[in-house]
């Protein structure tokens, strides 16, 4: 099924053909006069050199063909040779009624589908989840469900923090807290306790005191380091507790996860890709592309053209530990062997940017990854209060994200409350579904690289571009299809017919950009372009609702092509939400 902007295109390219010129320059695009026209060529202007003419003349040679043109109602040639168009709308209507009998929506599924792998979420185990990873999981989360929707096969990993010093810090406040635990006691033969010696809450007040002494105590600090490095040889007692550390702490990820609506295919973390690590540094080594840089193992990844340095990537320290890099080329290696995607995508914090290029060098230039498989980065920026600064509690502390979550929600319940639209008794469920919408919604408008300020007032706003908008939309369609079916209408019957006023062909014209939309935004991996799809059509849905009485009107035949077209713009919001990972109540 051919894209809408492709049909319109064609539509040009014949005129252009039929005056005798080339079908090359007939490409329509959305006009920048919506006062004037709804599209616009361009093509005559940029034929003009080729064909030694006027463009006006050009143009006027094509609008000349396009008289009694099924695709355009009107076409005019304005200086200096540009032509304005407006769509016929019997051949709006016909692609509607496409759209609306295909349950995809009209967006092509990939012809070639590729296999991705995508590297979101990214939490660190025993560190409470705090709103520095919320991003990564909502704009992880959007990318993974519009690849599939165009029918890609992704895999989302969580790819969890689990081998770093936060966990050599919280073996050792354990050790200080409670020596006789027997994980301590050299010679302990096992079994290891099933039962973790700690609850996450226990977990959450450990990570942050042993982290806080771990500052001013240099003596604690080695210990921790030390702690670490014996976990990562194996020592049986503290392979006991990291396993207890991450049973508890994946438990609670879970459950905040699942209050995201973020799932992952797999929960893979850093120390999976330890058993990789030994052959990948030999590998590096006989193959020579790693070297002794002050005792450490370094591959250089400068290249020639670089606007600034880029520092070796670190395969190994100087005490032979590894580090953040070795992890991340050995989960490569990993998701090679496993996968085999043909792109293995990163949504991280943007800070980290300098890091991902030494790592993507790095397995580049040394074959870690094959020819064919693309490695990128979403970088995203920080999540700010009003202040400007990196967002935190009232208290100055740092945000978990259950807090924020009950804070929005919380906002929404009174709000709906306030409403007196939903029974009390559902309010707070509603209120967790509006909530989530406020939050995601309030994320994925801005552009993901750019820092942005989060609101908690405007994000809850009915109005306005934001997420409850957004679902008070979809509801008032529901609502009046819903009445609609209780006064015996059928919302299978009936037919689409032309639009009636402007604001109704303005709603169709938004319509039939939505595979665009959802293209582009995984195509350039920028999820906010459904947004603003979003925010186009929910304004449009709504201007034409404001100007006409759907269920009062006498004419049942066009009494049925409404519903079938709010039938279509509430399936066509709902798919859209569902891309950004939320969802809308029955009511609100
Ligand atoms: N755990 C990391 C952090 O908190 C993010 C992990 C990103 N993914 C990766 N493969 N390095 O910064």
């Amino acid at each position: 099924m051919k894209k809408w902007m492709e049909r319109l295109t064609q539509g040009m390219s014949d005129a252009f053909e039929r005056a005798g010129y080339d079908r090359g320059y007939g490409k329509v695009a959305l006009s920048n006069r919506p006062d004037l026209c709804e599209y616009q060529c361009n093509g005559a202007m940029a034929g003009a050199k080729a064909y030694k003419k006027a463009p006006v003349q050009i143009a006027g040679d094509v609008v000349e063909k396009l008289q009694g043109s099924p695709v355009f109602s009107m076409a005019e040639a304005v200086g200096p040779g540009f032509i304005n168009l407006k769509v016929n709308p019997e051949f709006l209507v016909s692609f509607l009624k496409e759209m609306a009998a295909d349950e995809h929506l009209s967006v092509e599924k990939a012809q070639e589908p590729k296999t991705i792998l995508i590297d979101y979420g990214g939490p660190n185990v025993a560190k409470p989840l705090h709103v520095g990873h919320l991003r990564s999981a909502i704009i992880g989360e959007s990318m993974k469900r519009l690849g599939r929707f165009l029918g890609h096969k992704v895999i989302g990993d969580v790819h969890l923090g689990d081998w770093g010093l936060q966990m050599g810090l919280i073996i050792t406040e354990l050790k200080h807290r409670s020596p006789d635990l027997v994980y301590f006691q050299e010679g302990f033969e096992g079994p290891y306790p099933q039962e973790a010696p700690f609850t996450i809450g226990e977990l959450e007040e450990i990570y942050p005191a042993a982290s806080a002494r771990s500052k001013e105590d240099e003596a604690y600090k080695e210990e921790a380091m030390e702690a670490t490095h014996l976990l990562q040889q194996g020592k049986p007692g503290y392979h006991a507790l990291w396993n207890h550390i991450l049973q508890v702490s994946m438990a609670d990820l879970k459950k905040n996860y699942e209050r995201l609506q973020v799932t992952f295919d797999l929960w893979k973390k850093e120390s999976d890709a330890q058993p990789y690590i030994p052959d990948m540094v030999e590998y590096l080594k006989e193959k020579g592309y790693a070297h002794l840089d002050q005792g450490a193992l370094v591959v250089d990844v400068k290249e020639e053209g670089d606007a600034k340095e880029i520092p070796p990537c670190m395969i190994l320290k100087s005490d032979g530990a590894s580090l953040y890099n070795t992890t991340d080329l050995a989960t490569i290696v990993e998701r090679m062997k496993l996968f085999h995607p043909d792109e293995i995508l990163y949504v991280v914090d943007k800070r980290q940017e300098l890091y991902f290029t030494q790592v993507f060098r790095c397995a580049r230039k040394t074959h870690l990854v094959e020819e064919g498989t693309q490695l990128s980065f979403l970088g995203f920026g920080t999540m700010n209060g009003k202040d400007g600064k990196p967002f935190k509690t009232r208290q100055g502390g740092v945000m978990r994200l259950e807090e924020l979550m009950n804070d929005i929600c919380e906002e929404m319940y009174q709000k709906i409350v306030d409403n007196r639209s939903v029974k009390a008794e559902n309010a707070r469920e509603t209120a967790q579904i509006v909530g989530l919408s406020a939050i995601k919604y309030g994320d994925l408008s801005n552009q993901a690289t750019k820092d942005y300020v989060f609101d908690t007032d405007r994000f809850t706003s009915f109005e306005g571009d934001t997420g409850p908008y957004l679902l008070y939309t979809i509801v008032r369609i529901k609502s009046i299809l819903n009445r609609y079916q209780e006064e015996g209408g059928d919302l299978r019957q009936g037919s689409l017919q032309v639009p009636a006023c402007e604001s109704e062909k303005a709603l169709m014209l938004e319509l039939t950009n939505f595979a665009a939309a959802v293209e582009s935004a995984f195509e350039e991996k920028v999820p906010h372009k459904v947004c603003s799809y979003l925010y186009g059509l929910a304004n449009a849905f709504n201007r034409f609702y404001h100007e006409t009485k759907i269920l009062s009107e006498e004419d049942q035949a066009q009494k049925s092509s409404w519903i079938q077209l709010l039938s279509l713009t509430r399936q066509t919001l709902e798919v859209s939400i569902d891309l950004l990972g939320f969802s809308a109540p029955e009511r609100m």
